[in-house]
């Protein structure tokens, strides 16, 4: 392990107290080592060093809000204006935002200040220059999705902060894309808050230069009884996701429309999901306000896999439950794709009328991979392989779109795996019910 300011600014007793009680907490009360059986660890974590100023902005990253505007996020150790500056040529800001900054407790980490700024209104298909906090020496820049097909979505679950992961997005930094969808299970600090913003300092080079929209894994509960009670502190203080222009009543799950014929919907897997329950109910009125004359393509993104041919995780409440609950409504309104994480693997499957399922948890996480297949492998399951990578959506137009998976260990240019799929509503058996 690298240094790391954070950790070494604590007294080395108290670190090692720290990190004894995280690993007592993290096994009993995280399934995904109490459940499963799997290889251990192949890679160790890669924790980045934090060496910037107290007011250098630093784990910046940015989301879409609305049709036209960018949420910016960063961090800085001390008090600094929650301010970023933008424009369209580099060291030329004509335009400017003021946002707020927040910060949290948790046992006896402090975060730094977190800050965030919603910019706009913004060209699409644009390449905007920004600084934050009035700091000279970070400059960053990033471009707006554009306004009509096609589009290119990364899809890669259960990053972590490994070689591996270091690998993965080698990868997907040459690609050209237009947004990640991370469906969960980001930074594997697992309880050790420290990782958190080592992890925002890993990923910073590609999430301050497309919209990352993300949604939670069970890594990102973080809840301890009685020490720690309230779940998600970090994630929902570190990765605010435009639920509020969804009318979402949490950060947990909400929905955006992309290239005006994509409408993506980021579900929590680890909140309530039952029938009558505030997810339950949001969805539902979601989907129906969908108008599937002008939306093409419906792709939901969660974290337990509803469908699931591997051995790790099978039965668990929150791919059971979760699925009778909602599967039902999501094949109503012809929903094309779903995207899960959770199990390392990559593993995609089809369904007649009803959603794509592809499991792509392989993006490079601490754990290892999920090894186990079924066998037979279910008639449902159209590849899997125990490999990391990731994953590349192309939505072409409003009738087809290319899904390709990218193994890490082989060049960017070949795909491991491709499958056209054609869009629900373009089918005349699949009319919307
Ligand atoms: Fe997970």
């Amino acid at each position: 392990m690298r240094g790391n300011k954070m950790i070494s600014s604590m007294s080395m007793a108290n670190a090692s107290l720290l990190m004894a009680i995280s690993a007592i907490i993290w096994a009993a009360f995280n399934s995904d080592v109490a459940s499963n059986i799997r290889p251990p660890p192949q890679e160790t974590r890669s924790i980045t060093t934090d060496s910037h100023s107290s007011t250098t902005p630093q784990q910046v990253h940015i989301s879409t809000v609305g049709r036209d505007h960018m949420r910016i996020s960063w961090i800085t150790k001390k008090p600094a204006p929650s301010k970023v500056e933008y424009g369209m040529s580099s060291g030329e800001y004509d335009s400017s935002a003021i946002g707020s900054c927040t910060s949290y407790r948790y046992f006896l980490y402090k975060s730094g200040h977190i800050h965030e700024v919603v910019i706009g209104p913004l060209n699409p298909n644009t390449v905007y220059y920004y600084r934050c906090s009035g700091h000279s020496s970070r400059e960053f820049n990033f471009k707006t999705t554009p306004p009509q097909l096609p589009l290119k979505f990364i899809v890669i679950g259960d990053l972590g902060q490994t070689k591996w992961t270091e690998s993965t997005l080698q990868h997907i930094s040459q690609v050209e894309y237009d947004m990640l969808l991370l469906p969960g299970d980001l930074s594997y600090a697992d309880f050790w808050q420290p990782y958190w913003d080592s992890f925002g300092r890993l990923v910073e080079p590609l999430a301050s230069q497309r919209p990352w929209m993300v949604t939670i894994g069970n890594h990102e509960v973080e809840k301890i009884p009685i020490i720690h009670p309230t779940p998600f502190t970090s994630y929902n203080a570190r990765w605010h996701m435009p639920f509020e222009e969804s009318e979402s009543p949490s950060n947990l799950y909400y929905s955006f429309d992309v290239a005006s014929e994509v409408h993506v919907i980021m579900l929590g897997s680890y909140t309530d999901f039952d029938q009558g329950s505030s997810q339950y109910t949001w969805l539902e009125g979601d989907l129906k306000k969908v108008n599937r004359k002008k939306t093409s393509w419906v792709v939901v993104v969660l974290h337990a896999p509803w469908y699931n041919s591997n051995m790790a995780h099978v039965g668990e409440y929150e791919s059971v439950d979760m699925r009778k609950a909602m599967e039902q409504l999501l094949y109503d309104a012809r929903v094309d794709i779903v995207f899960a994480g959770h199990t390392r693997v990559y593993d995609g499957k089809a369904n007649k009328c009803g959603p794509m399922h592809i499991t792509i948890g392989d993006g490079g996480n601490r754990e290892g991979l999920a090894r186990k297949f079924m066998d037979p492998k279910p008639e449902i399951s159209i590849y899997r392989e125990a490999s990391f990578g990731h994953g590349q959506l192309q939505v072409v137009n409003s009738t087809h779109a290319q899904w390709t998976w990218h193994r890490n260990e082989d060049n960017l240019p070949k795909a491991d795996d491709s499958v056209w799929l054609t869009s629900l509503i373009s089918d005349l058996d699949c009319k919307p019910q």
